[in-house]
């Protein structure tokens, strides 16, 4: 029997860690396997909060690439002492795509990421009148919530805030991990959703056992109840136009994870497309999936869809249980599994 073949338009990753160094070298691979374009996100060791710094990453980004065409999209990382002249420049010269939100550690290398919201409305204001984009990593952190409410009550206290004070400002609620989360944005103007494919895969069982974690199905925002994986898998295969394709594939070494405070981070680039379209399957909205994967992204950020096509196949293999080289090691997502779709090379 013939294998089932689909061909999509050439997908973007709204929400990828690239990382840096000898870790961006063992990753790259897998993003240029699939993607001409990501928004990288800049939460680097030391923080991509100037221009003069992003263009030394995408500078880096692009040569090791060694794909002229590949092209990072950086937003500013913000703090509460941005130097908002260079941030304005920078959105207006298009080295920044928009900027990001990350609060106060909420999630990896966020330490630097803003406590007191209200401080940064300037750079709202600033990115509302260039017709930039927010980004935003939506949790609250505070010491009478569990890991589980964060996102209701940032959603609560901040981000509905935010909207009615920027109700022109485009923002993007990334990975969200909550029916909470989706029903808001789809209730709201301006607000669209990265959904990444674990929070469409696993819930908080796969996460925590009593009190034992596994490390490599941790991540931030952490995954939630079946009925929050049930509203967020409809509302990807929807083909509404507010949600899109970002994995958040955010690599960190095996050292990182087997360790009493595991770093949060699920790395997903080897199978990430593949796994997308066995949700699509699953949900019998295939048809849908060139929507999430390669259209409602670029319509939301304005820019132009690809040309490009790209094939899948409906083919068996197994994922590798790690990516490795030179020493290093990262544990894959979905690593020593089945799959049953292959993106065609
Ligand atoms: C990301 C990382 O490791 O950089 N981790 C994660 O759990 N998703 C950061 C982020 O997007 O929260
Ligand atoms: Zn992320």
């Amino acid at each position: 029997m013939n294998k089932k073949i689909i061909e999509i338009i050439q997908p973007d990753d709204w929400h990828i860690h690239l990382r840096e160094g000898k870790i961006l070298d063992l990753v790259k691979k897998y993003s240029s396997r699939i993607n001409n374009r990501c928004i990288v996100m800049p939460n680097l060791r030391t923080p991509i909060t100037t221009s003069a710094l992003a263009k030394k990453y995408i500078h880096e980004i692009k040569f090791k690439m060694n794909n002229e065409l590949f092209d990072p999209l950086i937003p500013c990382y913000l703090t509460e002492n941005l130097n908002l002249e260079d941030f304005e420049n920078g959105l207006k010269n298009g080295i920044f795509i928009g900027a990001k939100l990350y609060p106060n550690n909420t999630t990896t290398n966020s330490k630097y990421g803003v406590k007191n919201i209200d401080k940064i409305y300037p750079a709202f204001e600033i990115l509302e009148k260039n017709n930039k984009h927010l980004l935003i990593h939506g949790e609250k952190i505070s010491k009478e919530l569990t890991i589980f409410d964060r996102e209701k009550y940032f959603i609560d206290d901040e981000l509905t805030k935010i909207i009615n004070h920027f109700p022109h400002l485009k923002i993007v609620l990334e990975h969200v991990s909550t029916k909470y989360g989706s029903d808001f944005i789809l209730e709201n103007n301006n607000i669209a959703g990265t959904i990444t494919p674990q929070h469409m895969l696993i819930t908080k069982e796969d996460v925590f056992y009593k009190d034992i974690i596994n490390p490599h199905n941790y991540c931030m925002p952490v995954a939630k109840n079946e009925e929050d994986l049930i509203s967020l898998r409809k509302s990807a295969c929807s083909g509404n136009k507010k949600f899109f394709l970002g994995t958040d594939s955010a690599p960190h070494l095996i050292e990182d994870k087997n360790n009493v405070s595991p770093k949060p981070g699920i790395f997903s680039s080897p199978c990430s497309l593949e796994l997308y379209a066995e949700i699509f399957e699953q949900e019998k909205s295939l048809y849908n999936l060139e929507a999430f994967s390669s259209i409602n992204g670029p319509n939301f950020y304005n820019l132009p869809i690809n040309k490009k096509k790209i094939k899948l196949i409906k083919e068996k293999w197994i994922q590798d249980e790690y990516t490795e080289e030179n020493g290093l090691k990262i544990k894959n997502f979905f690593g020593g599994k089945e799959l049953n779709w292959k993106v065609l090379q």
